[in-house]
């Protein structure tokens, strides 16, 4: 049975009294609301992570998250940090290849294959990011680009290794905009992903991917959207602001 996972992609918002009183809001109803079966992260801007990572001790199903890493270990790398760094401040999690560094950083494929080889090295779980512009899905090009994504980034690794990878599929027309997938178009990648995995790894491993859908999942379609059979959670920006919003989405199975 793969994890199901709802994670929380705070971005560059929050000062550090709304991040650890976010943190606080989410570890109580965690706590309190959400089934223990439910894999709830908090990825809060990097300045943040080590406080917010105190709100969940004692929480088994609540982590924190980083939002990037670099693939370098260390070195004259002004601003960056680095994946040791996010393991020796008890990180798990990283959220790796988002849209928006790809876009803002450049961030290519390659680039991202070794820094999920930095997360992995150093016991960090990644969660990879992929997901199509508008112009490729209007195009009809869309499953193939996403595919590419994941053998240029991550068909590098063992099945083992693979193993360890969570997946979120993030069609960027769908980021901050609003225009959220339908269940249907979720669906369809998230199972064509799951296939393009099989036949890499063999059905046992892909079966066992986590795959989550981000893209203005919020509260009120987050049901049916973890309702798709090869939907296993959310990766959620905006809605994750709110502490109530989010434990809504994580209740949503
Ligand atoms: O990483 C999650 C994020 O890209 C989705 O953003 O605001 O559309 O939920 P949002």
């Amino acid at each position: 049975m793969r994890k199901k996972i709802v994670a929380g992609n705070w971005k560059m918002n929050k000062t550090a009294a709304e991040a650890v009183a976010l943190a606080a809001e989410v570890a109580a109803l965690v706590k309190s609301d959400v089934p223990s079966n439910v894999q709830v992260i908090m990825a809060p801007p990097s300045l943040f992570i080590s406080e917010v990572n105190k709100a969940t001790e004692g929480i088994t199903n609540l982590s924190v998250s980083a939002q990037n890493c670099h693939e370098k270990a260390s070195g004259a790398y002004t601003g960056e940090i680095s994946a040791p760094m996010l393991a020796s401040a008890g990180v798990p999690y990283v959220i790796l290849g988002h849209s928006e560094r790809r876009q803002y950083f450049q961030e290519s494929n390659a680039q991202l294959a070794a820094k999920v080889d930095a997360a992995l090295e150093n016991k960090l779980t990644p969660i990879f990011c992929c997901g199509e512009s508008l112009e490729l899905r209007e195009g009809g090009e869309f499953l193939a680009f996403v595919a590419q994504q994941l053998t240029e980034s991550l068909f590098h690794l063992s099945a083992e290794a693979f193993g360890q990878v969570v997946i979120a599929y993030e069609p960027i027309w769908a980021i901050g905009t609003g225009l959220t997938a339908s269940s249907a178009q979720a669906q369809e990648m998230h199972a064509y992903l799951r296939q393009h995995i099989a036949g890499k790894y063999g059905q046992t491993v892909a079966d066992a991917c986590s795959i989550l859908y981000g893209g203005s999942c919020n509260a009120q379609n987050a049901a049916e959207l973890f309702a798709c059979a090869d939907v296993d959670g959310g990766l959620i920006g905006g809605a994750s602001l709110k502490a109530g919003d989010f434990i809504t989405i994580a209740k949503s199975f």
